[in-house]
């Protein structure tokens, strides 16, 4: 039984200023932490720090304030590859979330190293921003998608993909944690299975470094993608892992400053990694707003938010199970505080609305991962995806006003 600190969560909450408002007159309850999450005091004070203080362009600039700032967008390049245990700084490159990131390999690995008749294996539960890059660039080469389908438990079914795997595989792009069921998905073993074959791996981790630590070296992925505003940082910024022997031979995704080495009207050639994937000016407030964050989750401690989020998740699954008709999507024991339900007879957008008004915000839809609705035979469902800062209490309000929802349909 996990001892939960009841006084740590009251400070920990006094971190996040909105988490003290109210919606339709009732405190706000958040439980939508899978679409983004809250962002704590020290994150704003960052951003507007910057702004009020230090705002400049980075790199090349020779006076003070732009030394000044291209110092700290780079230092938080060296924290962010410190955070996920990348071997280099410069694997780390900043684009504006996972779904850039996404795009950034779907286009400039495919350029280069996908060919007609290949194949890339992707999942069942994908969120459709780890399907439709890959999609598209096999509709460009004359490539096919393969998928891994999910078991009955929400688990993606490795035995499959072994038989999927094979000489014509040039990618397996994969997320480390469903954002529709939670599920934690076994990436490690996925990228052994894929290397076996000398098949490269991309990870969406857009829900993994929210919820746990993350060693990329460890796992051995070729590719990581990760998104700010989900790990309680800022929105429009977030980034990628590349391993650099990747990196390196891949085509440049955007073209213009910053990415080239030297231009002539004859030729130009790029930059070193990562500039050579990071055209224009980039988001230099939000690249400190990320930083801010990652020294937030540092401070916090992992053993602390996952001890939180285990409990949280253990509370609510037990107390949806004690309603009637109340029916959990994902039952796999290895799952992150995101679950997914339906309540028998009542539509998940009339059931979500009416929870949205006792000032619980939840998300209800398909959650972008419309492939995985077809599996299952449903259009959408009920999402509560909590975060360190929820509480059981919380949850107890989410369980009565289910049970509230339910009277009012009977
Ligand atoms: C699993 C997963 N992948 C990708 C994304 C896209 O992330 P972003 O919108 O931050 O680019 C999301 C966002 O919900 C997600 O949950």
């Amino acid at each position: 039984m996990i001892e939960i600190d009841e006084a740590k969560i009251l400070s920990v909450r006094n971190d996040f200023p909105i988490l003290s408002r109210s919606v339709y007159g009732k405190p706000l309850v958040y439980f939508d932490n899978a679409a983004t999450t809250q962002k704590p005091r020290s994150v704003i004070d960052a951003i507007s720090n910057y702004y009020l203080n230090d705002n400049a362009n980075v790199h090349r600039g020779v006076h003070y304030l732009s030394q000044q700032a291209t110092g700290a967008f780079e230092n938080v390049r060296k924290k962010m590859a410190a955070f996920i245990h990348a071997g280099s700084a410069s694997e780390i490159i900043f684009t504006r979330g996972a779904t850039e990131s996404i795009n950034l390999v779907a286009w400039s690995y495919c350029e280069s190293f996908l060919n007609a008749g290949d194949e890339i294996i992707i999942s069942m539960l994908e969120h459709h921003s780890n399907i439709v890059p890959w999609q598209v660039a096999c509709e460009r080469k004359g490539a096919f998608i393969k998928m891994i389908p999910v078991t009955a438990e929400g688990e993606l079914d490795i035995e499959v993909f072994k038989d999927l795997l094979n000489e014509r595989t040039k990618m397996v792009a994969v997320s480390h944690i469903s954002n529709t069921l939670g599920t934690i998905n076994p990436i490690a073993e996925i990228v052994s299975l894929a290397h076996s074959k000398n098949v490269p791996v991309f990870i969406d981790g857009a829900q993994g470094l929210s919820h746990g630590p993350v060693d990329v070296q460890k796992i051995d992925c070729d590719f990581y993608a990760f998104s700010a505003h989900k790990m309680y940082g800022p929105m429009g910024i977030g980034g990628l892992y590349g391993k650099a022997s990747w990196l390196e031979k891949m085509q440049p995704y955007q073209l213009g400053g910053e990415m080239i080495e030297k231009v002539t009207f004859e030729k130009t050639t790029y930059n070193e990694i990562p500039y050579k994937f990071e055209a224009g000016t980039p988001n230099v407030a939000d690249v400190i707003g990320l930083g801010a964050a990652i020294d937030y989750l540092e401070e916090l401690g992992w053993d602390f938010i996952t001890a939180q989020e285990k409990d949280l998740l253990t509370y609510a699954t037990d107390k949806l199970h004690t309603v009637v008709g109340l029916k959990i999507l994902g039952t796999t024991a290895r799952k992150a505080s995101i679950i997914s339900f339906l309540i028998e007879g009542i539509h998940f957008f009339d059931a979500g609305t009416i929870i949205d008004h006792m000032g619980i915000a939840i998300r209800t839809g398909s959650h972008c991962t419309q492939p995985l609705m077809d599996s299952l035979k449903i259009n959408g469902t009920l999402r509560a995806s909590m975060a360190f800062y929820n509480t059981r209490q919380e949850i107890d309000k989410l369980i009565e006003t289910i049970q509230r929802v339910k009277n009012l349909f009977e």
